[in-house]
């Protein structure tokens, strides 16, 4: 499973970049509000962090039909060779996807909340789907169980013939919030997870690892001055 990070935070992405274990970016409209960004700036926020990730880097589409959002994505397309577009699983979301993938421009359907949204995303084409885990937690429903129902339907078909030649689709586990949805979504065989900061920082630590590391130290230091 590859790590994504969830978020619009130039430092954040700099940071967890330089861990060595980032594969890409997953931005939203909230995520970028988040910085204080400005409309006019979206653009050259978008590049940036294409810049400093190697890999893919998800930008949204906020328009609602699929004209508006296939203009969207061309322009998103053309800021940088890895950004991947970010589509809501909709009606007119399918529609944009169809044509932006049959352009070459990847797209990552997003707000995926269920099995059939799933197959009908991948079968318009979506190089990416993000099933979304906690916001199913939210409302006191299983979003790891979800995502499992999602990922078994997929394997079921071979979607090689919808999208982006010679690129088969892969599944994000999304709205992740904890190294436990971290764990059961590789278990899962989810391809990527993309985890806020906060999360991924989790997902290294360990108190055992931590207590180890201390007592090591000291051990290390009764070396030091036998
Ligand atoms: C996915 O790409 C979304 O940006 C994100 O995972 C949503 O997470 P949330 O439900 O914590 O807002």
């Amino acid at each position: 499973m590859k790590f994504f990070l969830d978020t619009a935070d130039l430092a954040e992405i700099e940071e967890a970049a330089s861990w060595g274990v980032l594969a890409g970016v997953t931005t939203n409209p909230t995520l970028y509000a988040r910085t204080g960004g400005k409309l006019a700036d979206f653009h050259n926020h978008i590049k940036r962090i294409c810049e400093i990730v190697d890999g893919p880097v998800s930008a949204e589409s906020v328009a609602m039909t699929r004209e508006e959002i296939i203009r969207d994505g061309r322009e998103l397309a053309a800021l940088a060779p890895n950004v991947v577009v970010k589509v809501p699983t909709m009606i007119e979301g399918l529609a944009a996807t169809k044509q932006l993938a049959s352009e070459g421009i990847p797209v990552n359907m997003t707000l995926c909340f269920t099995v059939p949204q799933a197959i009908m995303a991948a079968r318009a084409g979506a190089r990416y789907i993000s099933p979304f885990v906690g916001r199913f937690d939210d409302i006191a429903e299983d979003g790891l169980a979800q995502l499992a129902d999602v990922i078994a339907a997929l394997g079921n078909y071979d979607f090689s013939d919808a999208g982006v030649a010679g690129e088969s689709v892969e599944v994000i586990a999304a709205s992740v919030r904890s190294p436990h949805h971290v764990a059961q979504a590789a278990l899962m065989g989810a391809d990527i997870a993309t985890v806020p900061f906060a999360t991924l920082k989790k997902c290294v630590q360990h108190p055992l690892t931590d207590r180890g590391l201390d007592s090591f130290m000291k051990d290390w230091e009764k070396v030091q001055n036998a």
